[in-house]
């Protein structure tokens, strides 16, 4: 960003041009009038009182100039917090802010805004923002109390201030420590002309309620008042009742108690109280003048409201006891002295007051011992003045101007150039305007003012503030800073502004001229011995912890220190913290003296660029280098930006910092000292800032992916090795399972085979066999009771009996019937058995016709039980048909009249048919002569009826001459018997069987026979 682009003149005078003064003054007046407020000289901000409130302030503002660096946006006060607080902050540097400028150039309200915004930048949570709040909240009570109205300020510090805010290392405040200067006390009894005492005194008066009011015994009216000054009571803009009701909060805030707040009240109403306490002349015998109180009432008052004895007030107030090695002397003062004994412990009581406060409040933001801590100073002073008449208070107001101007020097002008030199930077000397003279000339610890007045002070003797002036003169008569009306030469004999009792001193702001009227008394700051005693026996706690000395235990004769030699002493330490801290400025210019938004005062302004030595400050800068630093911590600071410094740099820490500056092409930028780097533009400070943030980004982010892939592979591996793990456990666990499940089977199946063994061999003796056992038995017995029963119940042994006992139970069924059958059977073999051979041989006929016809010929079962006889002709007894047989053919098997049914018609006629072991003869019953032999042989079969006729037809062979005429058929009466033994007789004849046909219809072939059916016999 451009610094000229769209700004109003220049926002840095560094770069003004020409460097004169009056162009400088015309850029501020022209930044003025455009409202821009502030500009920078390099480092150092100038501020131009507005005398008007301007939007550039508030959360908004602090957020914009937090984001961005120091020359990115507009000048601000909020840019140069900032600065001072990231310094703090990140490079550990503790910090100070110098606000210095004239009284009403805006200081105080500049040390707000610095505060306001490190409060809103700094940490957060609850911790720190209680702290934050007391930091803050400080300032109204300490304004109430030591903020007047002046004619240049409606609220100028009366004392001056030093804020050391301390931070923990992640820059979050942790309380702080305020040190005060000086509080103008002579405020307290008299003000100038337009001027007012303290705010407190009037917001207590406009803000108490009726009750705090009566309770502190005061009226409303601030005119009963001889403390307040009667024609300014109000100051435009100001709302006394409201802010008393806001310091009363903030007290609360702060961490007073209620009834510390009470005390505090109380205190300051005694204040206002004893102004009005009126003293009177009062002529003693001895013709010495004394004095005493007028009206008794308001000293009742206080010692009512103090718990203090109202003749011992009187007493302390209008006498003095002086004490020496033998004796206590008290002598009476007369009204003047006692006055001025009353004014002073008004005075006394309230500057103790203010100290009290001020040390309440640092014990409330106090930081614990032992905390490590960086801290950030902000101080707040009177600004230089010079008024009407000055005195003792403006003598040391503006030496410590004078001495904050020298560190301004010091840090800035004489310092920078000094360093120049020693690190054999090439340099152009600037000449600037070194106060140290003027700092000498008071504070030298021989030869200073403040030693001539302490000296003073302390001498024996007539002592007088014109002994104390005349011994300045002769002292300084030849110092060029000094000047007055005897150390003059001609030409100020006539100068009307430097009265005979005062001196002029030609501060670095311009000449004052002191009233040396009261510096041995100011010096001195004591309080009549009586009246701090008076104050200890008070009862009241707050007001008695006031006055410590009056405690007569704790008398001591020792002097306490001059109030010129503690101020110069608290100056001193003031100035080493601030040499020990990085300074940062703030310098406020007022523009006019009116308290006038918008009006620029040239002259004013003129008076105030000089003397704080802007332009000299402008020449340095510019011929100078804006930024410095050894090269140890740079190089430590910047070596990430360079590949060759990091992250490991071996050389040395020079040849480093070169390194890493033309790496970024910047060593035109910069210059090389013996033990520093200098750098000339803070842009370039800035852009090496800014490189570094990207580059911490860059690291971060590798940071971060190196951590994040190490986390996952860790966290992979540990996953993958747990799951490993757990595969394993887990095949494991299933393959034991599975082992024991099959051991557990192979047991079982053991255990049940053993078992089964052993109960197969023991079986016997188990009792679960006994029923078996039993059964068998029972069921032996009830087998050997059947079959003995069945032996003994045999049915006869006749084959035709099939009677058979029935079986007792079912399960003998089968063998029942097994041995029904055998029984049969053998009955049927001893049957056979015991046959003769004859009667084989007729059960073999028979058998033979069951053979052939059982089941087939009607007439069969009628033959059955019918004996075959063979001869139903009685051969015997017939020798011719014995003769027929022929003899040679054994015995006739068959003999029987048959008759023979003629093929022709039909007819029967009767025949005796003889059968032989080789033919059937038919014989002529009535010749025996023998009519037809047929041989066996040529008989191919028979065949009968189904029926129970006895007709049957004898087939004989074709090739046989009888059987040429056909066959023959024949009625039998024992038609069974006679064609069984023909079958038999055929068998054992020819070994052919003689096929025997039994049919139903059947017919006679060949032959002239007639077919007819052969029914049913019907007759
Ligand atoms: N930045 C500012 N914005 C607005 N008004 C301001 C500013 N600075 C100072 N003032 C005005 O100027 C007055 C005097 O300022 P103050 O800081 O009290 O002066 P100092 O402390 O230097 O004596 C304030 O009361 C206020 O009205
Ligand atoms: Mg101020």
């Amino acid at each position: 960003m451009n610094l000229l682009e769209g700004s109003v003149g220049v926002e840095d005078l560094v770069l003004l041009e020409p460097l004169e003064q009056e162009p400088l003054l015309k850029n501020l007046q022209l930044r003025y009038e455009s409202k821009e407020i502030y500009t920078y000289i390099g480092n150092v901000l100038i501020s131009v009182n507005p005398y008007q409130q301007l939007p550039i302030y508030g959360p908004e503002f602090i957020a914009k100039y937090q984001d961005y660096t120091f020359y990115e946006l507009k000048p601000h006060i909020y840019a140069l917090a900032n600065v001072a607080y990231q310094s703090l902050r990140d490079r550990d540097r503790d910090q100070c802010i110098l606000i210095t400028g004239e009284s009403g150039a805006g200081k105080t309200e500049a040390s707000k805004l610095v505060m306001s915004y490190v409060a809103a930048v700094c940490g957060k949570g609850e911790q720190v923002n209680s702290v934050k709040e007391q930091l803050l909240q400080s300032n109204p009570v300490l304004e109430a109390f030591g903020n007047a109205k002046t004619i240049r300020n409606n609220n100028s510090s009366r004392f001056g201030k030093y804020m050391d805010v301390e931070f923990d290392f992640k820059g979050s405040p942790l309380g702080g420590v305020i040190t005060n200067y000086l509080l103008e006390k002579s405020r307290v009894v008299k003000q100038l002309k337009g001027e007012r005492n303290f705010h407190i005194f009037y917001q207590l008066l406009a803000g108490a309620d009726a009750h705090l009011l009566t309770a502190l015994k005061l009226e409303r009216d601030t005119s009963g008042y001889a403390y307040l000054n009667q024609k300014v009571s109000r100051v435009d803009g100001m709302d006394d009742a409201a802010n008393f009701k806001a310091v009363q909060s903030a007290m609360t805030v702060i961490g007073f108690s209620e009834e510390e707040i009470q005390r505090v009240l109380e205190v300051t109403a005694l204040v206002l109280k004893l102004g009005n306490v009126e003293l009177a002349d009062e002529f003693q015998a001895n013709g010495v003048s004394a004095s005493s109180i007028r009206d008794g009432k308001g000293v009742q008052e206080i010692g009512e409201m103090v718990g203090l004895n109202s003749e011992e007030l009187e007493k302390a107030l209008c006498s003095r006891t002086m004490k020496t090695a033998k004796e206590k002397v008290v002598t009476a003062l007369n009204v003047i002295q006692a006055q001025y004994a009353r004014d002073a412990l008004a005075k006394n009581i309230y500057s103790r007051l203010f100290n009290w406060i001020v040390n309440r409040i640092n014990e409330s933001i106090k930081v614990g011992v032992g905390e490590k801590k960086k801290v950030m100073g902000v101080l707040d002073i009177y600004g230089f003045e010079i008024l009407e008449d000055n005195s003792f208070e403006q003598f040391v107001i503006n030496y410590c101007n004078e001495k904050l101007q020298q560190v301004f020097i010091e840090m800035t002008l004489k310092e920078e150039q000094e360093e120049y030199e020693r690190e054999g930077i090439p340099w152009t000397k600037v000449d600037y305007f070194d106060n140290g003279i003027i700092c000498n000339l008071i504070e030298h610890n021989q030869r200073g003012i403040l030693a001539m007045l302490d000296e003073e002070c302390l001498r024996p003797g007539v002592v007088s503030d014109s002994t104390f002036l005349a011994k300045l003169n002769q002292l300084f008569s030849k110092h060029d800073h000094y000047e007055s009306k005897v150390t003059q030469n001609a030409q100020r004999q006539y100068d009307h502004t430097m009265g005979l009792s005062c001196f002029r001193i030609c501060h670095y702001a311009g000449k004052v001229t002191y009233n040396v009227n009261s510096f041995i008394d100011k010096n001195n700051d004591l309080l009549f011995r009586d009246l701090s005693q008076a104050m200890w026996k008070a009862q009241h706690p707050l007001l008695r912890s006031l006055f410590p000395e009056g405690d007569p235990k704790q008398a001591s004769l020792k002097r306490p220190p001059t109030a010129g030699a503690q101020f110069k002493s608290s100056v001193a330490t003031l100035m080493k913290n601030l040499y020990s801290k990085n300074p940062n400025y703030i310098r406020c210019i007022k523009p006019n003296e009116h308290q006038q938004r918008g009006q620029f005062s040239w002259d004013l302004v003129a008076i105030q660029t000089q003397y704080l030595g802007l332009l000299e400050n402008v020449r340095v800068r510019r011929a100078g280098y804006a930024y410095r630093q050894r090269y140890e911590p740079f190089l430590e600071r910047y070596r990430l930006l360079s590949r060759s410094t990091w992250p490991r740099w071996n050389g040395g820490d020079r040849e480093g910092v070169e390194k890493v500056l033309g790496d970024l092409n910047l060593s035109s930028e910069v210059a090389f000292g013996k033990t520093k780097i200098f750098i000339r533009s803070p842009r370039t400070l800035f852009f090496l800032e800014e490189q570094r943030r990207l580059r911490l980004q860059q690291l971060a982010t590798l940071i971060q992916k190196v951590y994040r892939g190490w986390r996952c592979r860790t966290h992979y591996q540990l996953m993958r090795k747990s799951q490993i793990l757990i595969s394993s456990w887990f095949r494991g666990t299933m393959q034991k399972q599975r082992y024991e499940k099959m051991k557990a089977s192979a047991v079982l199946i053991q255990a049940f085979v053993r078992g089964w063994k052993a109960r197969k061999n023991y079986r016997k003796y188990f009792r679960s066999g006994a029923a078996l056992t039993l059964a068998n038995f029972i069921y032996m017995s009830m087998t050997q009771k059947f079959l003995l029963g069945l032996k003994n119940n045999l049915p006869s042994t006749n084959i035709l009996d099939r009677t058979w006992p029935a079986a007792p139970y079912r399960y003998f069924h089968t063998a029942n019937q097994e041995l029904q059958k055998l029984f049969y059977h053998w009955k049927c073999k001893r049957f056979r058995d015991r046959l003769s051979l004859k009667q084989v041989e007729i059960l073999k006929e028979k058998l033979c016709a069951s053979e052939l016809f059982k089941d087939k010929k009607a007439s069969y079962p009628q033959s059955v039980p019918i004996p075959f006889h063979g001869d139903y002709i009685g051969l015997q007894g017939n020798p011719k048909l014995q003769k027929l047989k022929g003899g040679a053919e054994g015995p006739i098997l068959m003999a029987e009249t048959v008759k023979k049914v003629n093929r022709g018609n039909g007819k029967t006629s009767s025949r005796t048919l003889l059968l032989t072991k080789g033919h059937v003869i038919l014989i002529d019953t009535k010749s025996s002569q023998a009519r037809t032999v047929i041989a066996l042989d040529n008989v191919a079969g028979v065949s009968v009826t189904s029926f129970k006729d006895g007709l049957f037809s004898l087939h004989l062979s074709e090739i046989s001459s009888v059987g040429s005429k056909g066959d023959f058929l024949l009625v039998s009466e024992h038609l069974i018997e006679l064609l069984t033994k023909m079958y038999q007789a055929v068998l054992d004849a020819t070994q052919k069987q003689l096929p025997v046909t039994v049919t139903e219809k059947w017919c006679a072939v060949r032959g002239q026979w007639p077919v007819f059916p052969v029914g049913p016999p019907s007759c």
